[in-house]
């Protein structure tokens, strides 16, 4: 079962996302990792949203043609109209019967627009685990800090 406001998208790695020598290139993971934390905020907020910010992008491993690709997005955190999502990708060789393991992971800050193109208020998000409540406040407070460095900008 997904877990409560998260989604996930999976895909095989082909050779037009790879260089010369089977890896995939860190964009076209980018891309899906966008697409993700669209689809996780939209579906969030059941509104337009946009791509505000990324943070904390790491690239963990490899990522080769063949590769099964999962991408998860879990909303995280709710300003008023900004919905924090954290996009993880997992990797699993198909021709063994390996686990996934981690690729990479982000944090991209979506923006609800309402119908003008302006941001819209969006309902609270209520964390419920222990894990859910460290992530919210963690990003409660990055969120407080950029706006007031947001001035300096
Ligand atoms: C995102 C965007 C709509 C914000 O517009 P804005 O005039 O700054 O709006 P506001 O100042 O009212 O901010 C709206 C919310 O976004 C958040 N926000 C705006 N810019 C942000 C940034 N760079 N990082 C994090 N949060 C940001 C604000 O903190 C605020 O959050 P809150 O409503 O939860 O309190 C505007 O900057 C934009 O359209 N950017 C381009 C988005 C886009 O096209 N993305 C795809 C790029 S190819």
């Amino acid at each position: 079962m997904t877990e409560k406001n998260a989604i996930t998208i999976s895909q095989i790695m082909m050779p037009y996302q790879a260089n010369i020598a089977g890896n995939v290139h860190g964009g076209e993971i980018l891309k899906i990792m966008d697409n993700v934390a669209g689809a996780a905020a939209g579906k969030y907020s059941r509104a337009n949203v946009v791509t505000a910010r990324v943070d904390e992008v790491q690239f963990l491993l490899p990522i080769y043609v063949g590769a099964f690709l999962s991408c998860t997005g879990k909303v995280v955190y709710v300003g008023n109209s900004s919905i924090e999502v954290m996009v993880s990708v997992d990797v699993e060789d198909l021709s063994t019967e390996g686990e996934p393991r981690k690729a990479l992971s982000a944090f991209f800050t979506m923006v609800a627009l309402d119908r003008s193109g302006r941001p819209k208020k969006v309902k609270p998000l209520i964390p419920e685990t222990d894990e859910d409540k460290e992530l919210f406040e963690i990003a409660e407070k990055k969120h407080q800090d950029i706006k007031k460095k947001k001035k300096y900008n």
